[in-house]
């Protein structure tokens, strides 16, 4: 859906004046267009931790150039300080040491990322509170990057060294172009995946994904993106959308899977779609989901009902089938869609934000069960994102819900999708138990 206000400020006129009153001047996102490389430019890496070494190789092998020393006529896609090494709030100032000379040579739409180690197995108290003061850093300067810039905080476990490649490239990626303020957690829980893809743009090949909600929206982006990444990809909707399902997945060589979720014998009819016409399923993402709005007060059992059934036990009740009847095979990923709404509230959204708020229960509850099969669990938590669900908000709640957030804009389905992506990618087993909000660093909830 169009934004007539971020096209407004693209127009000479409309920078004028959005210049001269102080009012939200979005910069268009660079996103990732397949065809091109992951990373390009060049990316300044510092810090003295273990993890710098690791950096410097991924960026190498992502194509970009990696540059561990600042020089005066470069300008950087993306800077990356490993911080994993700090152990006291008198080295936090190696931060500031870092970042602060390198924040005017940044390109447009720039990448920042801070490595540091989880804090609750830092070696002493002073480096917990250390690394624990990580985060105020990284949301304070996501809010004042500008110009469509991300920062993000990857604590690492001990023991995942070897494994936080896939989260770094695709956080310093076009691919992240609307995910900034976030914490994503690296661990070691999951046993290390066999080998790298052997085409690095398609790594989910051979792989099977299972996309709830698939007709239209962000369902249909991830389909059509976990498809560019090798899937083959087995899209469900509800009986009434099976035309556009039908056309989406006749597009992607596809399977459709046509029924409500909400379904008495629904969990058992997926099982047996997949387990007939794959033998089992690698990737499942519940994004089918619903809004019934109203305030409390005038809030129908109906609209609560339908809203937790088709959000949250639906999820529940499939994922635990799966697990249970061991068809998620190994290296496999469960991937909730929950919402800011599930984090921060909304009024007239009790019952929207109750579901969302169990997904995120429902990362927590399934991650260890889910483990001990070599299966991750993430949800992802998208903002303000355009589509047909948002499309019917009253104008007014439309353009506020726009501008909350550090770029000023909605965000597209796509990225949601990319988010999901990377959670699918194989290489990204050492991610379980997130939560990762695709918000552009929406205001509410931060
Ligand atoms: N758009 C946003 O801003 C936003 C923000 C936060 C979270 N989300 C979440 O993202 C997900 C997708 O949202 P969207 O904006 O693309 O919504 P959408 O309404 O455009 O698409 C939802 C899809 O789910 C399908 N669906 C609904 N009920 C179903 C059922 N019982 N069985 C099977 N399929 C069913 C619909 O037919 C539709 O194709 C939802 O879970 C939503 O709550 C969206």
């Amino acid at each position: 859906m169009a934004d007539p206000y971020q096209s407004l400020t693209g127009t000479r006129v409309g920078k004028f004046v959005v210049q001269n009153l102080g009012l939200p001047d979005p910069t268009p996102l660079n996103r990732y267009r397949p065809g091109d490389p992951v990373l390009s430019g060049s990316f300044l890496v510092g810090g003295s931790g273990s993890l710098r070494q690791p950096v410097v190789a991924a960026i190498a092998a992502a194509g970009a150039e990696p540059v561990t020393a600042i020089e005066d006529d470069t300008r950087y896609a993306g800077l990356v300080f490993d911080a994993s090494g700090i152990e006291s709030g008198e080295q936090l100032i190696a931060i500031l040491d870092f970042f602060a000379p390198a924040m005017r040579s940044l390109n447009r739409c720039p990448h920042l990322v801070v490595l540091g180690s989880t804090p609750s197995h830092a070696g002493s108290g002073s480096a917990h509170i250390a690394q624990r003061a990580l985060e105020g850093f990284t949301r304070s300067l996501g809010k004042e990057v500008g110009r469509g810039g991300t920062v993000s905080l990857v604590y690492v476990a001990p023991g995942a060294e070897d494994r936080f490649a896939s989260t770094l490239t695709f956080l310093l990626s076009p691919k992240s172009a609307y995910l900034s303020g976030q914490v994503v957690r690296v661990g070691a829980d999951l046993d290390k995946a066999d080998g790298a893809a052997t085409e690095p743009d398609r790594p989910l090949d051979g792989k099977v994904a299972l996309v709830t909600g698939a007709a239209r929206g962000i369902g249909a982006s991830i389909a059509r993106t976990l498809h560019r990444d090798g899937a083959t990809v087995i899209g469900l909707d509800v009986p009434r959308a099976g035309s556009r399902l039908q056309e989406l997945m006749a597009e992607l060589d596809g399977d459709s899977v046509l029924l409500d979720i909400t379904a008495v014998d629904a969990p058992q009819r997926v099982t047996r779609a997949v387990e007939e016409r794959h033998g089992g399923i690698d990737v499942v993402v519940h994004n089918a989901g619903i809004t019934r709005d109203k305030r409390l007060a005038n809030m129908s059992a109906y609209r609560w009902t339908s809203v937790i059934d088709v959000n949250l036990i639906a999820p529940h009740r499939l994922s635990a089938e799966l697990l249970e009847r061991g068809l998620i095979r190994r290296n496999g990923r469960i991937i909730g869609v929950a919402s800011i709404a599930g984090i921060a509230g909304n009024a007239a959204q009790t019952n929207y934000a109750t579901s969302k708020a169990g997904v995120i229960g429902l990362v927590d509850a399934l991650t260890p069960l889910a483990a001990e099969r070599q299966v991750t669990v993430n949800a992802v938590a998208p903002g303000f994102i355009e589509s047909q669900m948002t499309a019917r908000m009253p104008v007014v709640l439309r353009e506020v819900g726009r501008r909350m957030n550090s770029m000023s804009q909605a965000g597209q389905p796509i990225d949601v999708a990319e988010t999901v992506a990377w959670l699918a990618d194989p290489a990204s087993y050492g991610v379980t138990g997130n939560v990762v909000r695709v918000c552009g660093q929406s205001l509410l909830g931060a």
